[in-house]
């Protein structure tokens, strides 16, 4: 099946490029590059070894997208376009919500002017919010989002569920990704954050590749084994790889489907870095500050469900994922700058 790729020259898109060809897919991408540069889709060409039609747009520019849908044969669509930072989202919440809202309106429409009715959705477990079960099922209520950011997804799944609910010729997977880490084995291709990270797993790299002076642990007073927070870290590439397994839902007619995409395995930020100095012998210095606006003590998942009707369990652990965002780091430390 030829998929369409929103977003795809981003870190889980580029990703999941390798894991679309290696089950004998093929892609068209579109991108806007706000947070991302056609050099991934470069490097993702060269790993694959073939060329991948790339259209630079916005996803909210409609006539742009109708033209995509009239000049391929799309079986199916992965949105992952969006803009994803939570604390960027909290001072500029117009900016997210409407890039995040409109690109989803604008993509959804051309996809039902052209008769394409299959989408998986890049959704977040911050649609759980503060959960109310540990580990979190599908089946756990969702949360207040304390975020602009979460909200947008918490409401894109309401909209799509309705769209579905509509037309049930639509087949909707709602994906929920956990925390993803890592890179592809390559060191070609891996997160690449603009600025100062927010997230955990890049500051952790630019500390050891010497960009950053030392790690800012966020709390050590959590109700944590030890004080600091705990999540569910999943691999990149297993997280793409899930969403092949969520084509296959889509090829079987699932109508609407959520899954959660972790690996059921709960670390704390200490973990996490105990971890990185132990597989690849580099030093980390932390220090510990005050927690930040808006964390939760602890989040993992039961990945259940996406076993069992996917078929789709994650295979690396917290080992390989710090080796290979070490690896990407060490080989790239400007990214896909220099
Ligand atoms: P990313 O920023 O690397 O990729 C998103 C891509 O979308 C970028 O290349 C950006 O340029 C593009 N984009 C944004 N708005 C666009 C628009 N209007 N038109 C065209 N392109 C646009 O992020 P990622 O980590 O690869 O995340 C992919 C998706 O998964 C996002 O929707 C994100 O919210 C979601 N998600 C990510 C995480 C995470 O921790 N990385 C966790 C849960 C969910
Ligand atoms: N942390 C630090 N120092 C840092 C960065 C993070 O101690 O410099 C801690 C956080 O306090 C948290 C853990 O590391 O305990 C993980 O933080 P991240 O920012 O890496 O990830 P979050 O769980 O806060 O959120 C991420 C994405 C969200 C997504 C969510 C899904 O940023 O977009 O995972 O679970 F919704």
């Amino acid at each position: 099946m030829q998929i369409l790729l929103t977003g795809g020259a981003g870190y889980i898109g580029s990703h999941t490029i390798i894991e679309l060809d290696k089950a004998g897919h093929s892609v068209v991408v579109v991108d806007n590059l706000s947070n991302s540069c056609e050099e991934s889709v470069r490097r993702v060409s060269e790993i694959i070894g073939k060329p991948i039609p790339f259209i630079k747009a916005d996803v909210r520019d409609a006539a742009a997208m109708d033209s995509i849908f009239k000049s391929y044969k799309i079986g199916a669509v992965i949105h992952f376009a969006g803009l994803k930072a939570v604390g960027e989202s909290v001072a500029k919440p117009l900016e997210y919500y409407e890039n995040n809202l409109n690109a989803t309106f604008v993509l959804v429409n051309a996809m039902r002017n052209n008769g394409v009715k299959n989408i998986i959705f890049s959704s977040s477990a911050t649609v759980y919010g503060n959960p109310a079960v540990i580990p979190i099922t599908e089946s756990c209520p969702k949360g207040e989002c304390t975020n602009p950011y979460g909200k947008t997804k918490s409401m894109l799944e309401e909209v799509l569920s309705d769209v579905q609910k509509a037309d049930p010729e639509w087949n909707v997977v709602l994906l929920r990704y956990f925390n993803p880490i890592g890179a592809h084995q390559s060191g070609r291709i891996g997160e690449n954050p603009n600025g100062i990270p927010n997230n955990l797993m890049p500051y952790i790299t630019q500390v050891a590749v010497g960009r950053r002076p030392e790690l800012g642990v966020f709390g050590n007073d959590y109700d944590t084994p030890d004080g600091t927070g705990v999540r569910d870290y999943i691999h990149v590439c297993d997280l793409a790889a899930g969403h092949v397994s969520a084509l296959q839902a889509i090829e079987r007619k699932c109508g609407l489907a959520i899954y959660n995409l972790g690996t059921g395995h709960g670390y704390s930020v200490l973990d996490v870095v105990k971890a990185f100095e132990k597989v690849n012998g580099v030093k980390v210095p932390y220090s510990i500050k005050p927690r930040r606006a808006g964390d939760i003590a602890t989040c993992y998942c039961n990945p259940a469900k996406a076993k069992a009707e996917l078929g789709w369990e994650a295979k690396f652990g917290i080992e390989e994922m710090c080796r290979d965002s070490w690896n990407w780091q060490k080989n790239n430390p400007k990214g896909y700058e220099g």
